[in-house]
């Protein structure tokens, strides 16, 4: 999978998560594609200090809304640690990267957009039919 584009279909039904998972989508997009088009390392890396900070907005907005519902949300702790998962397995290359440990390779970035495409496809879609049954759309 080497990217995918965000559609009607992928949404959970909150508008704000919705907003923020089209957009975290491209910019997952604009990484590979930019990787591929050989674009200068200095200008990826900008582009993933944006991924890393967008996906830590993007990972708190779930949040607020699970801790509104902690006692209710059945899978509010695996949620959240895969969430950490993100930044602990699938972020750090890029930020060994960034600091000039390695190379990216597309073998990566496919596992990134794939964790990515699986997170937002299982996850949160069920996330999203929970906070529906609670009014939240
Ligand atoms: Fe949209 Fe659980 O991240």
């Amino acid at each position: 999978m080497a990217t995918f584009d965000w559609d009607a279909s992928m949404r959970v039904g909150v508008c704000a998560i919705d907003e923020q998972h089209a957009h975290m989508t491209n910019l997952i997009n604009k990484l590979y594609y930019s990787f591929m088009d050989g674009t200068d390392k200095a200008i990826l890396a900008e582009t993933i200090d944006e991924l890393d900070v967008y996906a830590k907005n993007h990972f708190l907005t779930e949040e607020k809304y699970m801790n509104q519902f902690r006692d209710q949300y059945p899978e509010y702790g695996s949620h959240i640690a895969l969430h950490r998962d993100f930044f602990s397995k699938v972020t750090d290359f890029l930020f060994k990267f960034s600091d000039g440990e390695g190379d990216i390779t597309p073998e990566m970035l496919d596992y990134l957009t794939e964790w990515w495409f699986n997170h937002i496809g299982g996850i949160d879609k069920r996330f999203g039919m929970f906070l529906a049954d609670k009014g939240i759309a």
